[in-house]
C-alpha cells in the first residue's frame, strides 16, 4: 500500500544547485572529502528555508553615503541538535548560518537487527524551551530515530522543532507527521522507499559511515 502523509508539512527544497550537489553526494564514487563539504553545504541550503520565517526587525545603519534603513533577525534563539553521529556533519554548515545557534547533542544508533533506535547520550541547552530547535541528520529511513529525538526534545520542554534531513523515505515522512503534529520537514529529496535492512533506496548508503569514513 501507498505511504501517505500530508505533504503541506514537508518542504522538498528542490533548487538546481541542491539537486546537483545531492546527485554527487549519492553517487558511490565521491569520497569522504568531498561528501562531507557537501553534506555541510546541503544543511547552509536547507537551513535558508527552514528559518524562512524568522521575525526582523527594523534597524538604521550609518553606510558611507547615507542611512540605510535595513532589518536584523529580531532575537530569535536557536538551537542545533544533530542526532549522533551522522547528524554532525550537517552542523557547521548552520553555524555558519547563525554562528551564535547553541548546539545539543542526541546520541542515537540504529540497532541493525531490529531498526530499532536506542538512546546514548543528550545534552541541550538549558532553556531549550525558549529556543527554535533545528533537529538535524541527514537520513530519514524508518523515522524511528527522529520521532524518538522529537519526542526527547518535547518532553525537556522544546515547542518549536523543526526537522532537516537531507534524503528521507515516505516511510520516515510518515511517521514523523503521524508521531508530532507540529514539527515541519525538510528534506531535499523523497525517495522510493526502503529495503529488507531499512534502508533507502536509492538514498546514499551509510551517512555516518561516509561522513567520517568508517566503512
Ligand atoms: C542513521 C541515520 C539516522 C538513522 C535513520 O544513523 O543517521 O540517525 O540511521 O534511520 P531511521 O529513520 O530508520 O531511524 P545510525 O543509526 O546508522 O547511526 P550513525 O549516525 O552513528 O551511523
Ligand atoms: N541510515 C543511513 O545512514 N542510511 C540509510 O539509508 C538508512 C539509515
Amino acid at each position: 500500500m501507498a505511504v501517505t502523509y500530508d505533504a503541506s508539512r514537508v518542504t522538498v527544497v528542490d533548487h538546481p544547485l541542491v539537486q546537483h550537489k545531492l546527485s554527487i553526494l549519492r553517487d558511490t564514487a565521491t569520497g569522504t572529502k568531498q561528501f562531507r563539504e557537501l553534506v555541510s553545504e546541503l544543511a547552509m541550503f536547507e537551513g535558508y528555508e527552514a528559518m524562512r520565517d524568522l521575525p526582523l526587525e527594523d534597524v538604521d545603519v550609518p553606510t558611507p553615503v547615507g542611512v540605510a534603513h535595513a532589518k536584523r533577525i529580531a532575537g530569535r534563539k536557536l538551537a542545533i541538535v544533530p542526532i549522533l553521529r551522522a547528524g554532525l556533519g550537517m552542523v557547521d554548515g548552520l553555524t555558519r548560518l547563525v554562528p551564535s545557534a547553541r548546539v545539543g547533542h542526541i546520541g542515537m544508533y540504529r540497532d541493525e537487527t531490529t531498526h530499532e533506535p536506542h538512546e546514548y547520550y543528550c545534552k541541550l541547552p538549558h532553556d531549550i524551551e525558549q529556543r527554535t530547535c533545528l533537529l538535524v541528520d541527514p537520513m530519514l529511513a524508518t523515522g524511528g530515530s527522529a520521532t524518538m529525538a522529537i519526542d526527547y526534545l518535547r518532553r525537556q520542554g522544546a515547542r518549536d522543532v523543526r526537522l532537516l534531513s537531507i534524503v528521507a523515505a515516505p516511510e520516515g515522512v510518515a511517521a514523523v507527521c503521524e508521531a508530532d503534529p507540529d514539527v515541519p520537514v525538510f528534506v531535499c529529496a523523497i525517495d522510493e522507499g526502503l529495503n529488507e535492512n531499512a534502508y533507502i533506496v536509492p538514498g546514499l548508503g551509510d551517512a555516518g559511515d561516509r561522513i567520517f569514513g568508517t566503512l
